[in-house]
């Protein structure tokens, strides 16, 4: 059991190597999950990853009166066919950003919805606007009242909807809320990552009737009612980049198992570009850097099929041991370079200018205390932690527990001297 005053010791300077099975996709779970209570009726969800925030998803759906129960670790079967609460504004609302999704599904079947506003990584501002933007096109009256959001409409109408940003959760929340409205919905400008296409899958398996997901134009015939079904949720592409990345940085030689290589192609480019080896099967990547001499790159991340702002943090970890001079554009969020003081403690020679870090890198990193400052700069320290001569503490562990499953065992298994403890 993990709890909040956990910490990982890493000694570095081991390679690792072996074979790592990547779990279910964090970012479709915490929208398939929601998207479930949009039936009247049993949907079972399997290949969910065992992370923090399925299991805050899982506490807030019962106190909803669902009926949600793991029937294994990877498996939720939930059972919406009673009455369930329009009101969400119970404490685990506010430990994840996702939380908002349960404002689409529950606008989409009750025609309402009361859900305190959103938590999450602080990157800076993170707005909801466009969002609330796409309920309004919809037909839904939108009201703030404190921080929380309240949407409700007499019946909601498909629409056409241009969103001037790309943005996942947008694109995820009014496809959801489109679903059953009346009439032809098409998003323009949509967001095109994996677990938007696997929401849209399970949508359809429901009996919604979605096209174009993975594209920017998505067009949704709305339906009256949806029924149950029974999922699979899509790999995890940035779990896979983050051991892809931890196992090049370590000079190891790693199989990561059970992914979709297509969703890796900016990280494989990337990792091939600094002299990293790639081997690509139906379903796994081999990443060598057994004989890699780690050349220095340029970085810009972007929505997908660009390079991920979410493999970032770990990227810059990778590069602060790479030869030469990188940099790294961060094109999506407005501040994600919190991790960047983390890294020099470690030994990193970084200097951030606005959405720019310039990388000089070093022979290796050196062991320290730090924190993770957020989910994917607690996993930028594993990773540098992995390189760094002698012992790393990293604290406030809480937040790599939040996305990443069982995560020093799968470390350990490929050979890394990781243990957690408990303060
Ligand atoms: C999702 O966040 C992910 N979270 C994030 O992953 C990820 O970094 C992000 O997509 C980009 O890929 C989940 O899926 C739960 P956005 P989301 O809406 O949907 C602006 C992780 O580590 N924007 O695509 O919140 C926004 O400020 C997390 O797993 C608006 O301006 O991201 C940002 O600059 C961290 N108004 C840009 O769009 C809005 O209404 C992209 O954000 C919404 C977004």
């Amino acid at each position: 059991m993990n709890n909040n005053m956990d910490r990982l010791v890493i000694r570095g300077k081991k390679r690792l190597s072996g074979n790592v099975l990547i779990s279910g996709a964090k970012n479709a779970a915490v929208a398939v999950i929601p998207a479930a209570i949009m039936a009247d009726d049993v949907c079972v969800i399997d290949n969910l990853p065992y992370i923090e925030d399925v299991k805050c998803l899982y506490t807030t759906i019962n106190k909803m009166g669902a009926e949600c129960v793991y029937s294994d670790k990877h498996t939720l079967k939930i059972d919406s066919s009673s009455n369930v609460s329009t009101t969400v504004t119970f404490d685990e609302v506010r430990k994840m950003r996702a939380s908002y999704y349960l404002l689409g599904a529950l606008l989409a079947r009750f025609k309402r919805a009361e859900v305190t506003m959103p938590g999450g990584c602080n990157f800076g501002t993170r707005p909801i606007d466009l969002h609330l933007k796409g309920f309004r096109a919809l037909g839904a009256e939108v009201d703030v009242q404190g921080e929380v959001v309240c949407v409700r409409a007499d019946k909601l109408k498909g629409a056409s909807i241009y969103m001037d940003t790309v943005s996942v959760g947008a694109t995820i929340n009014i496809m959801l809320a489109a679903t059953m409205a009346e009439g032809v919905t098409t998003i323009e400008n949509a967001a095109k990552e994996p677990h938007i296409v696997d929401v849209a899958n399970f949508l359809n398996m429901m009996g919604a009737k979605i096209k174009g997901a993975g594209t920017d134009v998505i067009k949704i015939v709305g339906v009256d009612r949806l029924h149950g079904a029974e999922y699979t949720i899509i790999p995890d592409q940035i779990e896979a980049g983050t051991y892809m990345i931890a196992a090049a940085i370590t000079g190891g030689r790693v199989k990561v198992c059970n992914i979709i290589p297509k969703h890796m192609d900016s990280l494989s480019a990337k990792l091939l570009e600094i002299g990293i080896g790639i081997e690509e099967g139906d379903d796994f990547i081999t990443v060598d850097a057994t004989e890699s001499d780690f050349k220095a790159t340029s970085i810009r991340t972007m929505a997908y099929p660009g390079f991920p702002t979410d493999l970032q943090p770990q990227i810059a970890a990778l590069l602060s041991v790479c030869g030469g001079t990188s940099m790294i554009t961060e094109n999506v969020w407005e501040k994600r370079y919190q991790y960047i003081d983390e890294l020099k403690r470690l030994g990193a020679k970084i200097t951030v200018e606005g959405r720019v870090a310039i990388i000089e890198g070093v022979k290796e990193l050196t062991g320290a205390s730090v924190e993770a400052t957020d989910l994917r700069a607690g996993a930028a320290m594993i990773i540098a932690a992995l390189n760094a001569r002698g012992e790393t503490v990293i604290g406030e562990v809480k937040y790599i527990d939040r996305g990443y499953e069982e995560v020093e065992s799968k470390f350990s298994a490929l050979g890394a001297d990781i243990r957690r403890v408990s303060v």
